[in-house]
């Protein structure tokens, strides 16, 4: 195996897509592992029945590893996507926890045989994340599309400090959408990679064409940041119904006020049904690199000639900086 991060996984290339509320289908996770990454189908935004669902399709798609993604503090009750997930257990190399305290579930899901994957924002959480037995620890930029924390680091000042004091594989999320985007991170000290937004504008993924459209003629100032006023940090794509939502946030609104307009349903109307004036959607910052939609395969096969290429290229540093 290539590295640990592919030896833990047992995958050809580091490269892990993301879990993706409402739009993290089984067939994009198998076109991601088929092209020799790591796919994972999401929980958020589905039911347990669609979800198992995915997972069927997903194994029926490849048979290569791939991983589920259950975000701990999304769901009103874990207990049915816990239930689900044991139940297709069997199928699975690997769950991502993120979003809330993985705590009590580490155990669970290692006695089921998966391997862990715990998502942080920090130096703190990451070693707290490997202190409670994570097999490797995610950290996400600020750049990431969708939820981020609310300490809004970025990952080229992340994951220099959280590499060097861990001692399980970190791999980067955040802001990455090329094979430049993944030699970075690696330079920083990552063993691996993770990417959302890329994956979503993939003909796999069940994300509605409307977006995929948004996504490609989006150029790099075309996120926002929303929810902050709750304390909370969401990287969207701007639209006019996010800038609604930045305007009513002006007038301090309490929680159960924005509510209605944070709802999941408000992203799905947009992400999965394509009425993009009635809801939000998630991006990140990476979003103007991404020019077209490709299978999810080919685009992790790209990515890791780009890595290729751009590692061979670096070479010219042992001159620049030659003695
Ligand atoms: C559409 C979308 C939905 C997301 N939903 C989830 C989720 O349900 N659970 C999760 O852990 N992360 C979620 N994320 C974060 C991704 O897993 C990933 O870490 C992030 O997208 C990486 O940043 P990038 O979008 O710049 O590539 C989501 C991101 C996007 C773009």
């Amino acid at each position: 195996m290539r590295n640990r991060v592919c030896e833990l996984l047992g995958i050809q290339y580091p490269i892990i897509q993301g879990g993706l509320a409402y739009v993290g289908n089984g067939a994009l996770a198998a076109a991601v592992s088929n092209g020799g990454g790591f796919g994972q189908v999401g929980t958020a935004g589905r039911s347990p029945e669609n979800f198992k669902e995915q997972v069927r399709i997903a194994a029926e798609s490849t048979d290569k590893p791939f991983g589920v993604n259950l975000p701990v503090s999304e769901h009103s009750d874990n207990t049915p996507y816990i239930e689900a997930i044991l139940e297709v257990k069997d199928k699975l190399t690997a769950i991502s926890l993120s979003a809330g305290n993985p705590k009590p579930l580490v155990p669970l899901f290692k006695q089921a045989g998966l391997k862990i994957m715990i998502m942080t924002a920090s130096v703190k959480h990451a070693l707290k994340a490997q202190e409670l037995g994570a097999d490797l620890v995610i950290c996400e930029g600020f750049e990431a599309g969708g939820h981020n924390s609310p300490l809004e680091m970025t990952l080229f000042s992340l994951i220099p400090q959280v590499s060097r004091e861990l001692q399980v594989p970190v791999v980067a999320a955040g802001g990455i959408a090329n094979g430049q985007g993944v030699v970075a991170a690696f330079a920083l000290g990552a063993e691996g990679v993770q990417l959302g937004t890329l994956f979503v504008a993939t003909k796999e993924c069940e994300a509605h064409d409307n977006y995929k459209k948004l996504l490609i003629e989006a150029k790099d100032d075309a996120t926002m940041v929303m929810e902050r006023s709750i304390g909370r940090v969401t990287r969207v794509l701007k639209s006019p119904f996010a800038q609604k939502i930045l305007e009513f946030e002006k007038t301090r609104p309490t929680v159960e006020e924005l509510l209605p307009y944070i709802l999941g349903r408000n992203n799905r109307v947009a992400a999965i049904e394509g009425r993009i004036e009635e809801g939000w959607m998630n991006c990140g910052q990476g979003v103007g690199l991404i020019d077209t939609i490709d299978s999810a395969a080919d685009v992790v096969r790209r990515l890791a000639r780009e890595a290729r290429e751009v590692s061979a290229n670096l070479d010219i540093l042992q001159n620049v900086f030659a003695e």
